[in-house]
């Protein structure tokens, strides 16, 4: 098989890893791809967003199968545009992708299939949300409803920052995505992802993991895209695993097919732990980034086969073998990041940290005169497995020591819940 995999970041490296692996595969494209996915992947130089240039090189070089990694072209409908070109496609339609893509769209669903998630409002005036913020009272959650890079969520903790949270989303700070709001209930507990495979009927439970979203060690400082992750989440215990897909995932496809938007493709839950059980923060209609990455160390599976049987409809014919071996990876991020990071500084010792046993995906880095330089805010992800998230951290942090990139930083203490379970 032919397969185009889009994307540029550290996901999509293990995506390419992970796909190149398979025995079904003849050519792997990817379109932009980075150094690193060029170990995997012939780059090619494709603008994603016209989605006819896309359907024209999916032809000429008898593209089976379109991955999408990331959520913006699923958003802006490349999984229609393809299918309606004839070309196979893992990724949700554009309405499907609405999961992600309006928090007020998820929330709407949620209620309508009673689906346990934070109560709310959604709201297309200031005026309207502040007084739902001041009839509510802190703490208080305030989300710009569209599209904002992770950056569109406020967990107010006082009044006034709530009210200048709403501001903030009205005047413009998100764009679009910060046109309409919803304010939530703020809700307290462990937070864990969990990931499905599906193919519009059918959702394959697929993994679970921690992010650490927070840039510094001891979960402090700004937000970030994810500093590191890793998996299994011993959280999500198999009881918890099947209540979120009775109560949480099951009605979310069922509810999708009603409306006449099957949803296929990855179906990325955020999850909430709280003492009335799982509920749901949010939804991503694509892996996480960086919880692919641990995923796809993880997997046994062809993940080549599984991506076709969701792209076709097949998925109650297939099932995910996992390793038992627990995986972490520890981000490195730029300088600045996630403020403004520096780029261009020189990487050296990717290979002595993947001679240690570990896989260093790239997330944002670039090829410059034949040297790694830095290229991006989240750079690297140093991942490696072990016997217990303790071992596999020990692993990750070792072959951290190995990179020479002093421009660069990560947090030192990713996986922390799960050690200290391991170590009670
Ligand atoms: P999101 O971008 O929706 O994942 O939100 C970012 C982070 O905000 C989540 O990972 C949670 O830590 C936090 N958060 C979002 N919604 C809520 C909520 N209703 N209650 C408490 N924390 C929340
Ligand atoms: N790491 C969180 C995300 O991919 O949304």
């Amino acid at each position: 098989m032919n397969v185009l995999l889009i994307g540029s970041g550290g996901r999509e490296h293990a995506l390419a890893w992970k796909l190149a692996a398979s025995p079904m595969l003849t050519r792997l494209y990817a379109a932009p791809g980075n150094p690193g996915v060029a170990q995997e992947a012939e780059l090619v130089s494709l603008d994603i967003a016209d989605h006819a240039a896309v359907a024209a090189f999916c032809k000429d070089k008898a593209i089976d199968l379109v991955v999408v990694g990331p959520e913006g072209p699923l958003v802006a409908g490349i999984g229609n545009d393809l299918r309606q070109a004839g070309i196979r496609v893992f990724g949700p339609s554009r309405v499907a992708a609405q999961l992600e893509g309006s928090k007020g769209f998820t929330k709407d669903l949620c209620a309508r299939y009673g689906i346990p998630t934070a109560a709310y409002g959604r709201f297309d005036t200031a005026a309207a949300a502040r007084a739902y913020v001041e009839k509510m009272g802190a703490p208080i959650v305030i989300k710009a409803d569209g599209l904002a890079a992770g950056k569109g969520v406020t967990v107010a903790m006082t009044l006034g920052e709530a009210l200048e949270a709403v501001d903030a989303c009205f005047e413009g700070a998100f764009g679009g995505a910060g046109a309409s709001v919803v304010v939530e209930e703020f809700m307290t507990g462990e937070e864990a992802s969990f990931f499905c495979l599906c193919d519009g009927k059918t959702a394959l439970p697929f993994g679970t993991a921690q992010d650490h979203k927070r840039v510094g060690d001891g979960d402090v400082g700004p937000n970030t895209g994810g500093m590191g992750a890793y998996s299994p989440a011993p959280v999500m215990t198999p009881e918890l695993i099947a209540q979120t897909m009775r109560e949480i995932v099951e009605p979310t496809m069922h509810g999708m097919a009603e409306m006449g938007a099957p949803f296929s493709g990855v179906l990325f839950a955020g999850l909430m732990l709280t003492d009335k059980g799982p509920r749901l923060i949010e939804y991503n209609t694509r892996f996480g980034d960086p919880e692919c990455q641990v995923l796809m160390m993880r997997l046994k599976e062809d993940l080549l086969v599984l991506l076709n049987a969701a792209a076709d409809g097949q998925l109650g014919h297939v099932s995910a073998r996992w390793r038992d071996e627990a995986a972490l990876t520890a981000v490195m991020a730029a300088k600045g990041y996630p403020g403004t990071p520096e780029k261009g500084s020189v990487i050296e010792g990717i290979d002595k940290a993947e001679a240690s046993g570990a896989k260093v995906f790239h997330a944002g880095t670039a090829l410059v005169d034949g040297k790694i330089v830095a290229n991006g805010g989240r750079v690297l992800n140093v991942t490696a497995t072990g016997k217990s998230v303790s071992e596999a951290q020990a692993g990750a942090y070792a072959a951290v020591d190995l990179i020479d990139w002093p421009e660069g930083f990560c947090r030192r203490d990713i996986g922390w819940r799960a050690v200290e379970r391991e170590q009670a």
